[in-house]
């Protein structure tokens, strides 16, 4: 165990926070990481000398939906002579994964989507830690949490994306590198938990699963197409590129207000793939979730049947970049014929938050496709085509639906050639 008491700390660090079960990791945990948040005062302190001193440091934990291993702190450094902390943000994980945000955040700094962002690392212990701070929308929230609560409207949600997306996919970089459109994809597809590999392994199902195999093999053979056959120069533009439900913050009393946080995938690349994740992060994880929180009675079916997720699905391939007003889908498609009333109810605020989504991008790629002076691919492939590859990406994580990543992806490859069924 190390010996912590001999380490000459700046102020006091208290960690709110059990790292492990067992005392002695726990102890070697908090070592490290407390070593790591002096040097962060330390820098601190002779940043701002002559202002207040430091009195201490309290960091206890963002409450989690999901694991993404990183461990993140609400941080409160107290001033002497100060009534109120300043609060900040402190985020510990590896040494690699550190570095990337904090050159990903200077970017997005740059490009003044965020404010100050400070690092420091521990080689030898492969932790480190960003610090930034907190968001400076009031009352905000994640917007997976104000999508989640029902007292929100589905107006109010669609207004959160439109204030946060109408700053997103117009900065183009001419300086950038130009990659070819499937590896600019590539790390949404090779993910940790291999996407792709999954596929094999689903196409390779027994005789008594034929159906999943079908629609893997559906999924494969869309993909070798993409990497075949689309043949697009992308012309690179400052993306997010991890705009999903949490990472989009909102005035919990006023959606127009919105603030996007975690910028370690900050990058140049296709404009459509911040628009894309958010899409997929709403209809096949927010949607499952709301499905549920509608129900917690558990007296009725949480799930929706498949036949209906096909004809959802099969819709807003349809419809592309054009979506008609709920009520219109809702008489069109009869929908009432496969859900309950509570069912249309989060169908609804799902299809008003895409269909918001997609005339957004329209508007991006409309720009992008003229910029890059070419039509060899329409608007709608281009969307389609980043929804595939995002969405193939996802597919593989436990919080994604899979039978609802399956048929998707059978439906958006479709629709990439140009035959929606
Ligand atoms: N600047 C910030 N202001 C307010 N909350 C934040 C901020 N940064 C992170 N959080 C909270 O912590 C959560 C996780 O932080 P994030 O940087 O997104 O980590 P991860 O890389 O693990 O996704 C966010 O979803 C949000 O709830
Ligand atoms: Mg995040």
């Amino acid at each position: 165990m190390m010996a912590e008491e001999t380490i000459d700390y700046v102020c006091p660090i208290k960690f709110e926070y059990r790292f492990d079960r067992n005392a002695a990791k726990h102890s070697q945990a908090l070592t490290i990481r407390r070593a790591l948040a002096n040097a962060y005062a330390e820098k601190h302190q002779s940043k701002n000398k002559g202002a207040f001193e430091i009195e201490s440091f309290e960091l206890y934990p963002v409450p989690r939906a999901g694991n993404s291993g990183s461990e993140v702190f609400y941080l409160d450094i107290y001033h002497q002579g100060q009534q109120q902390p300043n609060r900040f943000v402190a985020k510990f994980q590896d040494v690699k994964s550190t570095k990337k945000e904090y050159v990903s955040s200077l970017r997005a700094k740059r490009a003044q989507m965020c404010s100050e962002v400070e690092y420091e690392v521990d080689e030898v212990n492969d932790v480190g830690i960003i610090i930034c701070e907190l968001a400076r929308v009031a009352h905000h929230c994640e917007f997976r949490v104000f999508f989640l609560d029902l007292k929100n409207s589905d107006e109010q949600c669609a207004s959160a994306l439109s204030s946060i997306l109408s700053n997103v996919g117009n900065q183009p970089n001419d300086q950038g590198e130009r990659k070819n459109f499937v590896s600019d994809y590539e790390w949404y597809v090779d993910r940790k938990n291999q996407p792709l590999l999954r596929l094999d392994a689903i196409v390779r199902s027994g005789d008594d699963c034929q159906g999943l195999s079908l629609l893997a093999q559906g999924v494969k053979s869309h993909y070798d197409r993409m990497v075949a056959d689309f043949d697009h120069q992308v012309l690179p533009y400052l993306v997010h590129g991890d705009l999903h439900a949490r990472n989009l913050m909102v005035n919990s009393k006023n959606a127009n207000q919105t603030e996007l946080i975690d910028f370690g995938w900050v990058h140049d690349g296709h404009p459509a793939k911040d628009f894309v994740l958010m899409e997929a992060t709403i209809k096949y994880q927010l949607l499952r979730e709301l499905l549920r929180d509608i129900r917690p009675d558990r007296a009725e079916n949480q799930h929706l049947s498949v036949e209906y997720f096909e004809s959802f699905e099969r819709f807003m391939c349809r419809r592309g970049m054009w979506l008609p007003e709920f009520e219109e889908y809702k008489q069109s498609e009869n929908i009432e014929q496969y859900l309950r009333e509570d069912q249309v109810q989060a169908v609804r605020r799902v299809y008003v938050c895409v269909a918001q989504i997609r005339q957004q991008a329209r508007t991006a790629l409309q720009r992008y496709i003229s910029l890059a002076g070419t039509d060899k691919y329409s608007i709608e492939q281009h969307y389609f085509a980043s929804l595939f590859l995002v969405v193939l990406g996802l597919s593989a994580m436990p919080e994604m639906d899979m039978i609802w990543t399956l048929i998707a992806l059978n439906k958006i490859g479709d629709r990439i050639w140009n035959s929606p069924n």
